[in-house]
């Protein structure tokens, strides 16, 4: 099925507004809900899971060091839109089918509001998960003030929950920011690139089984979901008029598996100015920034002298990456820019020489270095599945980092794909990457590098929460645990490994 491009105007999802408000506390109710919504004007309205009503959920403002309570109501129907896999963990036969748990990725938060995958509950939280502490989150938002997102987290179908709708944006803002003269107001937008694939009356597509079906199963998880169609804030290929001048966007990867390498196609350079834990120390120029699932960038984009001008961003990373199907001529498209609004006013906002100093973490300073592997395996019906350290989401605890101690991890990737890994809790910096063999570690256990270390591309040197590791190659991180003890969880985030055991617990000790 083939929609008409740039038909729909780009939806800037609404600001949620709180219950209550005081100089101490802020709190928020969100109830997720199914609903029907348009996704592209020649499609019937589809039938999707949202927030507050509203898919993506309403964007979460928040002020860095400021609590915030939220309380996440589930209040969704007791079937689920998409066919369950109950052989997966989590969601075997004997817990309720639509499960929820809401975790804001990126967030400086206490465990017992983190979002653990077993700390789901169901409709007017009559079934909870083992490990639910409370119904009133708390978030101390004590990290930096950077682009934060909010989905999904039940454990065994966050895959089915996130491509369902369940996602938003949280962004945390601070005073420095706005010392920096960044466009901001109307001219600040926040952009979710999905993939989805549409059934012909318009509702969502998740397949039953993977392309060589399991006989003996109803319905099987797929080892990777990619979309045939492009949604950028919950429409199809959508347009946003803009003015000639300057314009911040914080671009989010809020796919299941797919990869986005983005460009425009004006050959513009857009200049970076933070990734997924905030700022960068320098706007760095970039003609392409690549978005693994869960990452974020922001940009500057100027349009200033582009009066008239129709610019389209384009993504080329295969799917699933790397070595997945090159892009066609819709999965090749996120959206367009038109240059069609007059100016309102002189624009007098900045693209700063400098933004803010971003300390390194010294490599000195790690009292623990963890080697971990992230692994290919075949479970009994046949189907590939992924591991962290070789070890299923039920195996005892591994990592428990010591609080306030800082650690470096060795992420050694013995698979063909990359993946995205991401830490709950802290960010993180990326040392480097370095190729090794593969072969021979699997052989002997021992690394034998085949190259040089690559230092982190520019646009990656930064606060990250979740980091691309290639095949073939160890990527390090170096990360300080805290300011909370407590469980967390350490992932890949390509939702459906992610679903099958590619998850492991951690947990911050004292
Ligand atoms: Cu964005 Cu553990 O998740
Ligand atoms: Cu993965």
């Amino acid at each position: 099925m083939i929609l008409t491009k740039f038909v729909d105007e780009l939806p800037i999802p609404p600001v949620l507004k709180p219950q209550w408000k005081d100089q101490l506390y802020t709190y928020y109710e969100v109830n997720m809900t199914e609903f029907k919504q348009s996704l592209h004007s020649e499609l019937n309205d589809t039938t999707v899971w949202g927030y507050e009503g509203s898919y993506p959920g309403p964007t979460i403002e928040v002020e860095k060091g400021k609590i915030v309570f939220i309380k996440w109501i589930n209040n969704l129907p007791d079937k689920h839109l998409f066919p369950v896999d109950h052989t997966v963990h989590g969601a075997h036969m004997d817990v309720p089918e639509v499960r929820t748990v809401v975790h804001v990725h990126g967030a400086c938060v206490e465990w017992e509001s983190d979002g653990y995958p077993e700390a789901w509950f169901t409709k007017g939280f009559k079934q909870v998960g083992r490990y639910f502490r409370k119904q009133i989150y708390r978030y101390d938002n004590c990290g930096h003030d950077s682009t934060l997102w909010y989905h999904d987290h039940a454990l065994g179908i966050t895959r089915l929950n996130v491509y369902a709708g369940l996602a938003g944006f949280y962004l945390i803002r601070h005073q420095q920011e706005r010392l920096l003269n960044l466009p901001s107001g109307k001219y600040e937008i926040p952009i979710m690139i999905q993939d989805k694939t549409f059934n012909k009356d318009g509702s969502l597509y998740y397949p039953k089984q993977p392309d060589k079906p399991i006989p003996e199963l109803e319905t099987s998880i797929i080892p990777e979901f990619v979309g045939k169609t492009i949604l950028v804030n919950g429409k199809v290929h959508p347009y946003l008029e803009v003015e000639p001048r300057k314009y911040r966007f914080r671009l989010l990867n809020a796919s299941n598996t797919r990869f986005f390498r983005i460009k425009l196609g004006s050959g513009q350079r857009m200049y970076q100015i933070a990734t997924d834990g905030g700022f960068i120390q320098h706007p760095i120029g970039v003609k392409e920034i690549m978005l693994a699932p869960a990452e974020r960038a922001e940009v500057i984009i100027d349009f200033t002298n582009l009066e008239g001008k129709n610019i389209i961003m384009t993504n080329d990373a295969p799917a699933p990456f790397p070595t997945g199907d090159p892009v066609d001529e819709n999965t090749g498209t996120v959206m367009q820019f038109r240059v069609t609004l007059p100016l309102s006013s002189v624009d007098t906002s900045a693209i700063p020489a400098y933004i803010m100093p971003v300390p390194k973490i010294n490599e000195q300073s790690a009292s623990k270095i963890r080697y971990l592997t992230l692994n290919d395996n075949m479970d009994k019906y046949g189907r590939e599945f992924m591991l962290l350290d070789n070890k299923q989401w039920d195996a005892p605890i591994t990592e428990n980092p010591k609080l306030e101690s800082t650690e470096i991890w060795y992420l050694i990737n013995l698979t063909t794909d990359t993946h995205p890994i991401h830490l709950h809790l802290i960010d993180f910096q990326i040392l480097d990457r370095r190729n090794f063999d593969v072969e021979k570690f699997n052989k002997d256990k021992l690394i034998h590098y085949t190259g040089p270390a690559i230092p982190p591309e520019p646009y990656e040197r930064g606060w990250k929460d979740t980091v691309r590791v290639n095949p073939n190659q160890i990527a390090r991180i170096i990360m300080k645990f805290g300011p909370f003890t407590g469980l967390y969880v350490w992932h890949c985030h390509i939702l459906e490994h992610e679903d099958y055991e590619m998850m492991r617990p951690f947990i911050v000790i004292r």
